[in-house]
């Protein structure tokens, strides 16, 4: 009960496979890390980003929160976001939300939910933004997926327009922000067709010279 000992054994089965298909996949691995992929992802345990893409450990470097929002004054997305473009040079960041979100969810509900409202909030100014676009809606469930996928298109600019993204495409560094969404009904993934690969593509607004 208090060493969880099935997660030991299905780490050691886990450990005993991936030995078995290359004896120094663990060996390489301890030496560096080199991933092309940094995915920003919503904590749902049903999302996990590694698994969705088929990936080995190594692959992809992942940070993951409540709804997959990029807050411009969040320090641990932000040294995520550092550490991948100015360190790691990862090619392309993907911000990855989900249908059937819990947090999207939330924020359509006028009820109090806690802490938590306050990191809403930010999904709430979404809705917002784009208030128009759900008024035809009848359905909860189309508001919902819509929310959904509004909230990664905002998150995808919010990542642009860091600094750090800004800086890596002014120096020259090829970089691409992607915008997908996942469908926990049926285990697809759908690109959102919002992919960004230039300081140009930002809005104006937020560019800094
Ligand atoms: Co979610």
């Amino acid at each position: 009960m208090k060493v969880l000992r099935h997660l030991f054994d299905n780490n050691k089965k886990w450990a005993d496979k991936i030995k078995k298909s290359d004896p120094d996949f663990f060996a390489k691995l301890s030496r560096q890390q080199k991933p092309h992929y940094l995915w920003i992802g919503c904590a749902d345990s049903r999302v996990p980003a590694n698994e969705i893409v088929n990936m080995l450990p190594g692959e992809i470097f992942v940070h993951r929160n409540i709804a997959n929002l990029v807050v411009h004054t969040d320090l641990n997305c932000l040294s995520v976001i550092q550490y991948a473009v100015e360190v790691l040079r990862v090619r392309h960041i993907i911000v990855c939300g989900h249908y059937g979100c819990g947090g999207i969810q939330a924020a359509l509900e006028s009820c109090d939910h806690g802490l938590i409202d306050n990191w809403l909030r930010h999904i709430r100014d979404v809705y917002r933004y784009h208030r128009d676009k759900f008024e035809s809606l009848e359905s909860e469930k189309a508001k919902s997926d819509l929310l959904c996928e509004l909230n990664v298109i905002e998150q995808v600019a919010n990542v642009c327009n860091t600094t750090i993204v800004q800086n890596a495409w002014k120096s020259g560094q090829e970089l691409a922000v992607h915008g997908w969404i996942y469908g926990i009904e049926d285990g697809i993934l759908k690109d959102l067709d919002v992919c960004t690969t230039g300081f140009d593509q930002i809005s104006s607004h937020y560019r800094l010279k």
